[in-house]
């Protein structure tokens, strides 16, 4: 009943948060799939400023990487005309619908999260923040108030898609069908993109490639890349190393089978390996960068599709938050507005 909620395309739903510069862990893991998704679906896909909120409290550092978020999405392809992108602190409707969640929803069930555990286990009492703690209830609200089908997301985040399910499950047994249960969707081929220590990209290890470094840089974090210490004349085994597995996402497979071979035949350094990995990532995000410098340059530009989204999702949230208030016994509308 809860699908009657809405005709046409199936909605796609993510946020990532403002926090540090995107990643090619956050592109490959989360922001390409996700853009893929509006040639399906209606892709509804906002800056998670409100999330950011719980580790970042610098407002210049907030301000500056909501634009590099969105200038990211819009470079990368993402089409706002054809869904909606904004930020989420612009629909506020949402802190209200995660207050009706976290009635629902128990103290032990968000007590088992990985977030908020890590967070806990820190040794740094002043980073267990409520709103870390109550993260996931936030998350599910963002994700059922725009009555969203698919949500793509990285790994890390399938534990709070699950709770989402949870949420939405509970809130439809005590007050009847209102919310749509989503499907996380997480591309099994990208789940884990090493950073250049080879554990998994994340801006907590400092190991990152950032997406739109200028292209000096960018080479020069790739020659950074951490490799063993077989010399050049040697065999090497491709596939234990973290050049390839990086290579695979922006080399076409003739070219990553021809690397593999030179490995096996010595005589190919690390060296060789990733100017090569330099060039396809360069080839891959060169044009797209030039997009986004330009859109940095211009953050009225950035401004105006966000405010735009905002209108448009708004609208979404208003209609899902009358449907949840009058299961509540509240009135659809409060008082006067
Ligand atoms: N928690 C997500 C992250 O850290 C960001 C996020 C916030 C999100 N709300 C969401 C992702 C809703 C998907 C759907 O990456």
């Amino acid at each position: 009943m809860a699908d009657e909620a809405k005709a046409g395309p199936k909605r796609s739903l993510s946020g990532i948060k403002s926090t540090g510069h995107p990643h090619l862990g956050n592109y490959l893991g989360m922001i390409k799939p996700a853009i893929q998704l509006q040639d399906t679906h209606e892709a509804f896909y906002f800056v998670a400023d409100f999330h950011a909120l719980t580790s970042e409290r610098d407002p210049v550092a907030m301000r500056q990487q909501t634009y590099e978020i969105a200038a990211t999405f819009l470079a990368c392809g993402l089409d706002p005309n054809r869904g909606a992108f904004f930020r989420q602190s612009d629909v506020p409707e949402v802190t209200e619908l995660s207050w009706y969640l976290s009635c629902v929803f128990t103290m032990g069930e968000l007590e088992r999260g990985h977030a908020w555990k890590a967070a806990k286990d820190a040794g740094e009492p002043g980073r267990a923040v409520h709103g870390l703690f109550a993260y996931p209830v936030l998350m599910a609200a963002d994700i059922l108030i725009y009555d969203s089908h698919v949500v793509p997301v990285g790994k890390d985040q399938i534990q709070h898609v699950e709770m989402t399910r949870d949420m939405a499950n509970r809130f439809n047994f005590h007050f009847g069908d209102t919310l749509i249960v989503p499907e996380a969707a997480v591309r099994e081929e990208v789940m884990t993109i090493p950073g250049i220590d080879g554990r998994k990209m994340s801006k907590s290890y400092d190991n990152g490639i950032d997406v739109f470094m200028p292209a000096k840089k960018l080479k020069q974090r790739v020659m950074q890349i951490v490799t063993d210490s077989t010399p050049l004349e040697a065999a090497k085994d491709p596939d234990t190393c973290n050049v390839v597995s990086l290579y695979k996402y922006f080399a076409t497979p003739a070219e990553v089978a021809e690397m593999k071979d030179k490995y096996r035949a010595g005589g190919f350094g690390y060296g060789h390996a990733k100017l090569a990995l330099y060039e396809a990532i360069e080839r891959h995000l060169g044009d797209k960068r030039a997009t986004y410098d330009r859109l940095m340059a211009n953050t009225k530009e950035l401004d105006e599709v966000l405010a735009e989204g905002a209108r448009k999702a708004r609208a979404v949230a208003r209609e899902t938050m009358g449907r949840v208030r009058e299961k509540l016994g509240f009135p659809r509308r409060p008082v006067g507005l």
